[in-house]
Order: C-alpha cells, then sequence, then structure tokens
C-alpha cells in the first residue's frame, strides 16, 4: 500500500536544512532519499538565501517535484497557518526556544498538532527560564499525540549503536568517558557563533553534542562535581588571543564577552566512573578533531572522527585475539543524519514517540548539563 505524502515545512534555510559546501549535514538531501514528502514552505527571513535554495531545489530533475508547491516565508506564523504536518526547526537557538512571544515556535505547533524535529540546542535562556517551557512543550506534545526529536545525530552514528552493544555485553560499568572537540576556525565560520546571544556560545551550541553523547553512552552526570576551566580572549598575557577570525566576526564584541577558546571540564557520572570535556577553537581549516572515548575494566572503545564520511571505532579488549592490539571498525559513508531522519519519519507514520531516541525532555537534561559545565569552576563568563 502506498503511503499518504507529508507536507512538511522548513524554518531557517541554512546549512542545517539546506547544507553547504564544507559541512556533512543537509536535512533537505536526506529527506529527499526517504521520499513520501511535499515541501509547502521554507521560512527565512533572508529571503535571498531561501529564494536561491528553492530555485536549486526546483532545478533537480529527481527531486524538484518536492516543491512545486513549496512558498518562500518570512515569519514562522505563515507556516503555522498552512497546516503542515511535520516541520523542522533549524534558526538559531537565539530565535527560538523561549516563552517570548515570536519564540516560542515549538509550543506554537506542537498545540496545533505538528510533528516537529527540532535544531539543537533547545534555547539560549538560563535554565530557570527555560524549564517552565520546556515543560509545556513536552506537554502539549504528549496531549496531541506528536513526534518530537531532538538534533542529537551521534545517537543515531553506527560507531556509537556499536560502542553501546559492546558495553553492555561488557557488563556495562564505565570507568572512564573522555570527549574531544576542537574546532577549525581559520575557514567558512559562520558569525553568529561568535555571539553567546544568539548561539549560546561553543559548549551550549558545539560540545552539547559530546554532553549528550556522555549522557547517552554512560548514563547521567552528578552536577555538584563538575569542574570547569576556560582560556578566554581577556586572559593576562593573552594566551587566549585568536588572529585568524574571518569576516570580522569579533570586532564588535568585548574582551570579557568573547566565546572561549579552550574550555576543559570534567565530573563523576552517578553510576561512579569520571568524565572529562575538551573543546577548543584553535585548529586551522575548516576540518574538526573529535574523538570520543570510554574505558571499563579491560576494553576501551575509541569511536575517532564521527564527523568524517569514514569514522573509525578503534577497539582495545582482553576478548579474543592479542590485548595489546587495536580491532578497527570501519565505518565508511555511514550516515548518521540519514538513520536519525529515517527513525523519526517512521515515527511520525507510526505515531511512535518511542522510537525517538533523542525526545525534547531528554534533550533538556543535556542542555542543563551544558549550562552546568558553563557554570561550574573557573569560568568567568
Ligand atoms: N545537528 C547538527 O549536526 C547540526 C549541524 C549544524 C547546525 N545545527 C543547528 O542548526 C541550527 C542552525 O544552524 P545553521 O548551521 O543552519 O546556521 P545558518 O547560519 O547556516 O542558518 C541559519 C538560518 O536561519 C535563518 N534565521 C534566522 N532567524 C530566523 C527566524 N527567526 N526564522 C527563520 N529563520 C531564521 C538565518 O537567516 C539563516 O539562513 C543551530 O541550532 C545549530 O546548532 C545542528
Amino acid at each position: 500500500m502506498s503511503q499518504a505524502t507529508l507536507k512538511i515545512g522548513f524554518i531557517g534555510a541554512g546549512a542545517i536544512h539546506f547544507g553547504r559546501p564544507e559541512v556533512p549535514w543537509d536535512h533537505a538531501s536526506r529527506l529527499e532519499k526517504i521520499g513520501g514528502m511535499e515541501v509547502i514552505g521554507i521560512v527565512d527571513p533572508d529571503t535571498r538565501r531561501s529564494d536561491e535554495v528553492l530555485k536549486e531545489k526546483l532545478a533537480s530533475p529527481d527531486y524538484g517535484h518536492m516543491y512545486t508547491h513549496c512558498r518562500l516565508l518570512t515569519d514562522y506564523r505563515e507556516l503555522l497557518g498552512m497546516k503542515p504536518e511535520v516541520v523542522f526547526i533549524g534558526s538559531p537557538p537565539g530565535y527560538r526556544g523561549s516563552p517570548k512571544d515570536g519564540a516560542n515556535l515549538e509550543l506554537e505547533f506542537a498545540r496545533a498538532g505538528i510533528h516537529v524535529f527540532v535544531e539543537k540546542p533547545l534555547s539560549v535562556l538560563p535554565p530557570e527560564e527555560f524549564s517552565p517551557y520546556a515543560c509545556s512543550v513536552t506537554e502539549a506534545c504528549r496531549a496531541n499525540n506528536i513526534v518530537v526529536s531532538v538534533g542529537y545525530k551521534f545517537r543515531y552514528h553506527a560507531g556509537v549503536l556499536k560502542m553501546k552493544e559492546m558495553i553492555a555485553h561488557h557488563g556495562g560499568k564505565v570507568m572512564a568517558f573522555n570527549a574531544r572537540y576542537y574546532f577549525a576556525y581559520t575557514e567558512g565560520i559562520n558569525k553568529y557563533w561568535f555571539n553567546t546571544a544568539i548561539s549560546g556560545g561553543p559548549i551550549i551550541e558545539q560540545a552539547t553534542h559530546f554532553c549528550d553523547i556522555a549522557r547517552y553512552i554512560v548514563g547521567e552526570i552528578d552536577m555538584t562535581s563538575l569542574h570547569t576551566l576556560m582560556v578566554k580572549d581577556s586572559d593576562k598575557g593573552g594566551v587566549g588571543k585568536l588572529n585568524h577570525i574571518l569576516n570580522n566576526a569579533e570586532d564588535d564584541i568585548p574582551s570579557d564577552k568573547r566565546i572561549p577558546r579552550v574550555t576543559i571540564s570534567h565530573w563523576r557520572f552517578e553510576d561512579g566512573g569520571l568524565g572529562t570535556l575538551m573543546h577548543s577553537l584553535t585548529l586551522p581549516g575548516s576540518r574538526y578533531q573529535v574523538t570520543f572515548e570510554v574505558q571499563l575494566d579491560g576494553l576501551q572503545l575509541s569511536l575517532i572522527d564521527p564527523y568524517g564520511s569514514t569514522s573509525i571505532l578503534r577497539v582495545r579488549s582482553l576478548e579474543g585475539g592479542n590485548p595489546n592490539q587495536d580491532q578497527d571498525f570501519v565505518f565508511e559513508n555511514d550516515d548518521m543524519y540519514l538513520r536519525e531522519l529515517d527513525t523519526f519519519i517512521k515515527a511520525v507514520r507510526q505515531r511512535k514517540q518511542s522510537l525517538i531516541k533523542s525526545s525534547y525532555e531528554d534533550a533538556k537534561k543535556t542542555y542543563d548539563l551544558t549550562w552546568a559545565i558553563l557554570g561550574q569552576g573557573e569560568t568567568r563568563i
């Protein structure tokens, strides 16, 4: 039996929805592959960008038909009025995730019975201001039986799925977790990342993925154990000065309000193991360097370059073979975004929230963790 065509809309015509040459994300291209959808609207105040995107889509011989009736809009309320069945919210977090009129999109779509896929981070508000709003969103989703998914894509990475399986097989007791996210900043930067009012800063905006994966792989964190250190632009001796920022992205931001260059945080998990996170803004070029690893008694699992088209799960184990040798599981062209979106569309069609690996409620806990990292230790924000 053929499936009904889903009417969908996008909020934000930027990279997360429509890609950019140097990044692996681009939700529209995955949804095109999944098929069975019609795009009825794209909302973006930057109409030059949305117009460019739509023209390119309409010219596609394979997928142009999905956009034939698509309208370009500048306010999400216009899309709400068109009653899509599904909305993808990918505007910067400073324009959503808030009870303020005009920024409470998630709630309005959920209350209208429209399924929501929303990007991380959920907000830029301090948790005490965001929490009541997050509860209202979750309640509206439950009341209207709609599916909500938050863009923590690493939960759908084949290497992470394998890690979870191996950890469970080994007895589940993680002793140490270590995530490193080294951001490359001298090419291809997005100006809003430098503005904490719009992005929340690098821990809330970027390292959030690794705070989330720490929770997903190991479990909840004892927030009272957190301690964080940062290198900032305003630090004595000029250690935090960056000389290759493009597009004058920081010129209008006072030195003491600039985003941290290096953040190192550590904590204890509720289960007793220890975790560390290091984020830095130092590398040249546009290729991020990302690794996270987990150690259990007699087992080490390292996921290397999970953003890359080839990523490696390097395993050192007591089980089978030589315990001094690494065993590599190589994931070529594993598309975590496709798996994430395919799962979401299946969940929508079956009205089954339980298929989703990152609910709004769960993502809220990751959001709280990122704020706790900023609030503990020598953070001087
Ligand atoms: N999950 C992931 O892997 C991943 C990857 C990249 C970005 N993201 C997230 O996606 C979001 C957007 O990031 P991006 O890289 O696409 O940024 P971007 O700057 O490329 O695009 C953002 C777009 O949103 C538009 N916009 C601004 N205000 C708006 C509003 N009120 N309504 C509608 N559109 C508005 C901008 O004009 C711009 O075109 C962020 O939350 C980011 O963290 C997630």
